[in-house]
């Protein structure tokens, strides 16, 4: 059995006044039976705190947009898993098509941060998903399968969620098709050969497509950008409903 995770990465928006005025109008609005999915929150770093104390006693999990594979060190504007840990963060996000293509992140560095998350008791959600570009010369396959095989060496895959995010469609209104969505996610399940393996899909999830991408049989959650920072948006989407 899979039990869905959604999970809303705020990148960097919000700050602790803005989290706290989001709580408050987002937890009223969510149904009180979703015990058969996972809901996350990923704030920038600068609000962890101020979140773990808001959502005390409430089942909403935290993330981490990142993690260092060190614990401590000379590495300026880097976290550590204790530091997160510290804060009751659960899950930590890499991979991001964002760090990858601003930062120049490599699979090599996402899979040290990877491991490191999970030796330290987070839960990777580690991004994959190509380019338009990659996807129009037929590329998308083995570009992706090429994330996820050094993305995930090594790696625990009964404490992972993968999230499928084709660049594309991220913050740009174009969603994948459910089901051109629901094939990359089962191929990804087949690469890494677990049935039980989360997988999300991500890339202008929004309240009006939630329930069909829910309905399909591959895609086990949701990473949503735009959509999480609106507090209404993202409670329909955590309350979705298969169709
Ligand atoms: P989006 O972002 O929902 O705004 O497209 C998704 C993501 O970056 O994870």
């Amino acid at each position: 059995m899979r039990k869905p995770v959604i999970a809303g990465n705020w990148k960097m928006h919000m700050t602790c006044s803005m989290a706290k005025a989001y709580i408050d109008s987002f937890l009223p609005l969510l149904r009180d039976d979703l015990i058969d999915r996972t809901i996350v929150l990923a704030p920038p770093f600068t609000a962890l705190s101020t979140m773990s104390e808001l959502i005390a006693g409430v089942s909403l999990e935290l993330s981490s947009q990142n993690v260092h594979w060190e614990k401590k060190g000379a590495f300026t504007a880097e976290i550590s898993p204790e530091m997160l840990l510290e804060h009751h963060v659960k899950y930590a996000i890499v991979g991001h098509s964002e760090p990858r293509k601003y930062f120049s992140e490599s699979d090599e560095q996402i899979n040290k941060r990877a491991l490191s998350a999970q030796q330290n008791g987070l839960i990777p959600i580690v991004c994959v998903g190509e380019t338009d570009q990659q996807r129009e010369m037929g590329e998308a396959e083995r570009v992706i399968r090429r994330q996820v095989e050094q993305g995930l060496e090594g790696i625990l895959t009964s404490q992972l969620v993968v999230a499928y995010e084709p660049i594309w469609a991220i913050g740009t209104g174009k969603t994948c098709e459910a089901e051109e969505a629901n094939r990359i996610c089962s191929l990804i399940r087949k690469w890494v050969d677990f049935e039980d393996l989360i997988i999300q899909y991500g890339g202008s999830v929004k309240p009006d497509n939630i329930d069909q991408l829910m309905s399909m049989s591959d895609i086990d959650g949701v990473l949503v950008g735009g959509a999480s920072l609106d507090p209404k948006s993202f409670a329909r989407i955590a309350n979705y409903q298969e169709i």
